[in-house]
């Protein structure tokens, strides 16, 4: 009693994605409870096949569950119609994958100002802020160079720097270090880790155990659920 009980940042209750594939059921996500709380840095660690795209897709809102419910920042997202659900996935969410998904023919800066075409700020403040996530990135000095003239790491961190670019309430990564060697795999997970301590709530999807332990929490899923939860101290 008279204790604040902060809004988590989402909450999965009994949610289930079904795809139907001829005769075929595939249980995606098999009864998922889960909650994130505003500046959480979690991975969610399992094997191929195990549902973690899924589970990511639905936390973006690329995608819709068959079952159970959502909640964003408080809100049902069930309840909400699919122009706020893209607004959501706009203005509220960052994403990260492993192919870096950066357009060829647009400068490093160009690419990071694209999440903010729909913003109201002119060109200049728009040029400004995508300076300033490149600058948090470590990639200030890389602004004007071409995708195709960065390494890997540099590649991933201009993409993070897009990610970060209209300061959204969750970054979700899938497999964010798939496509890099070991030593700039470390330098990305490290990365995360600093704008987690900055208070940046991140969910970062991999295979690989060893980019799961710079998580302050790690998810276990099989076959469509999760199977442990706990947090990470190292
Ligand atoms: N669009 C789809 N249609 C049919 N089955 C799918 C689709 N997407 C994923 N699946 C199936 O759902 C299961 C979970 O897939 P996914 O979430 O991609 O797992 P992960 O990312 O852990 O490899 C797998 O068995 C996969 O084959
Ligand atoms: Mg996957």
């Amino acid at each position: 009693m008279g204790k604040e009980r902060r809004v988590s940042l989402v909450t999965f209750e009994n949610l289930t994605k079904v795809y139907q594939m001829g005769d075929e059921t595939v249980r995606a996500l098999d009864g998922v409870q889960l909650r994130i709380d505003p500046g959480e840095f979690v991975a969610i660690l399992g094997p191929s096949g195990s549902g973690k795209s899924t589970l990511m897709h639905i936390l973006g809102f690329m995608d819709s569950p068959t079952s159970g419910k959502l909640h964003f920042e408080g809100k049902e997202v069930a309840g909400i119609g699919r122009s706020t659900r893209s607004w959501y996935r706009a203005n509220r969410i960052g994403f990260v994958f492993q192919a870096f998904n950066l357009l060829p023919r647009l400068s490093v800066t160009d690419n990071v100002v694209l999440p903010l075409v729909y913003s109201r700020s002119g060109i200049g403040d728009r040029k400004g802020k995508a300076l300033a996530a490149l600058e948090k990135v470590g990639m200030g000095h890389r602004a004007r160079h071409l995708p195709s003239q960065l390494s890997g790491g540099e590649r991933q961190r201009a993409a993070i720097a897009r990610a970060l670019v209209n300061h959204p309430s969750l970054i979700l990564a899938d497999e964010p270090t798939g496509n890099l060697d070991s030593q700039n795999v470390g330098r990305i997970m490290e990365l995360f880790r600093r704008l987690s301590d900055e208070g940046q709530t991140l969910v970062v999807v991999t295979h690989d155990e060893q980019v799961a332990t710079y998580a302050r929490r790690i998810i276990r899923m099989l076959d469509g659920r999760i199977v442990e939860d706990t947090p990470n101290a190292s």
